[in-house]
Order: C-alpha cells, then structure tokens, then sequence
C-alpha cells in the first residue's frame, strides 16, 4: 500500500527579486514501511517538497495522496485532520512550543492524535537521550536537545507517514547514527514510512530508496 504519492507537483514563490520556481511535475510514490532518502542541495526545494506532502502548503498543481485520501480535494480543516492522525511532520526548525515542559512537547502530538501513551512517551525520550531532561523548557536545551525533542514529538504520535527535514543536522555522526536507528526501527515496526531529508550520503545509504532534487526535478541519487 502507498503511504505517500505525489503526482506532478508543481510550485513556484513570487519574491521581491520576482518568481522563484522551486518544483517541476514531482512525481514520488512511498510505500507502508518503505524509506526514502532526499538529497538536493540547499535551497533546491526539500522543505517546500516536504511541507507540500504533509498539506502545510498548497501547490499550484498536482495531487497528493496520503495512503488512500487526495489532500488536494480536501478543505483545511480535512488537511489538519489527515495531519493530526497520520503525519508526523519534523520541523528543520523544530518549532517546539515553548511555553511547555520536554515532556509536555513530548506528548503534544500524540494527544492531538488520541494516542496519549506515556509509558511509550517516556521509554522514547530515555533512547533518545533526553531522560534528565524532561522538565526543562525548550529555550534551556542546546539544539541537538531541542531537535531530539521534536523527533521525539512525531515519533510519540506513532504516525502513519513521517516527513522528516535534516532530522540530524544538529547532531554529532554517533548521535545520528543512533537516532536514525531509532526512527527506522520504529518505523519498521509500525509499517509506517519514512521521508527523509538528508545532506548526508551516508545516512541515505541507509534508505531503502534515494532521490536527488535538482533543478526542480527528481531524480535517481548521484
Ligand atoms: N515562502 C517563500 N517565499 C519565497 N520563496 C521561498 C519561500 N519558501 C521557500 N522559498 C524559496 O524556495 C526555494 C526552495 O526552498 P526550500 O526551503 O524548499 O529549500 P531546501 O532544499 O529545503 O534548502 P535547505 O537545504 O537550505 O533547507 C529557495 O530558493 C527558497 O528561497
Ligand atoms: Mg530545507
């Protein structure tokens, strides 16, 4: 079963210095526990790509399933819902909410998403490494702690399809390493899939499928 398929999605950004056309007719097909690495360099589309596929933005053409149901023919308030109990989106800013404890940001997405576990929530934060951490408030965190909480927020809602921007770019390779581990484990055992954003050739190698942004179109990793 497909978790994610993009059909010709097209997107352009109308800036001061005029039209930036990011996405060229991407076309992408994800299946349940598959993983998928994207690679591109900066700038060459990935989070617009990503935020497309979770219904965040709108593009000015092409259709996007998540699992079975069209977002495109949705209104925002389906959008949200479909994102509340099936995505996990990991923010490359995080965008923790700081008005609330490690734990409460822990737990935020999976009460969204009516999977308030806090047995699951507190073995998580243990293997990501932010045990001692957990009534602290986001602004006393390094960033690799804050990006660990957000990994830990989506991955605490058990989604069905989790889209995940440079999930590790604030973390040294062992740290990496073990929390890549960690969502492809999870993930794995859930049938759920993996988008990962990446500049490392390293961790995409450890996909089960690469793609590379370029020029505003997909194609095989280099
Ligand atoms: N809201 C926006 N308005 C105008 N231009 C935008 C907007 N969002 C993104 N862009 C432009 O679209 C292009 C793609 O941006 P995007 O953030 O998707 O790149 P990226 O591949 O994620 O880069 P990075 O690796 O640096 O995170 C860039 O040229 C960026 O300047
Ligand atoms: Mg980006």
């Amino acid at each position: 079963m497909k978790a994610l398929t993009l059909y010709d999605i097209t997107k352009s950004f109308e800036t001061a210095e005029g039209r930036v056309e990011v996405l060229n007719a991407v076309s992408l097909g994800l299946e349940a526990g598959q993983s998928l690495a994207l690679t591109g360099e900066s700038g060459s589309g990935k989070s617009t790509l990503l935020h497309i596929a979770a219904g965040l933005e709108q593009p000015d053409a092409g259709r996007i399933f998540v699992g079975p149901e069209d977002l495109t023919a949705m209104g925002d308030a389906g959008r949200a819902r479909l994102r509340r109990g099936q995505v996990g989106l990991i923010f490359q800013q995080f965008n923790l909410i700081p008005s609330l404890s490690v734990a409460a940001n822990l737990g935020f997405q999976a009460r969204l998403a009516g999977k308030a576990d806090d047995g699951f929530v507190t073995d998580l934060a243990q293997r990501l490494g932010l045990g001692g951490l957990m009534q602290r408030y986001p602004e006393q965190l390094s960033g690799g702690q804050q990006q660990r909480v957000a990994i830990g927020r989506c991955l605490a809602a058990r989604p069905a399809l989790v889209l995940a921007d440079e999930p590790t770019g604030n973390l040294d390779e062992a740290t990496g390493d073990q929390v890549l581990d960690l969502m492809l484990q999870l993930t794995a055992e859930a049938g759920a899939a993996l988008l990962l954003v990446t500049h490392s050739p390293r961790l995409a190698a450890r996909c089960d499928a690469r793609a590379h942004l370029r020029a505003g179109q997909l194609a095989e990793a280099p």
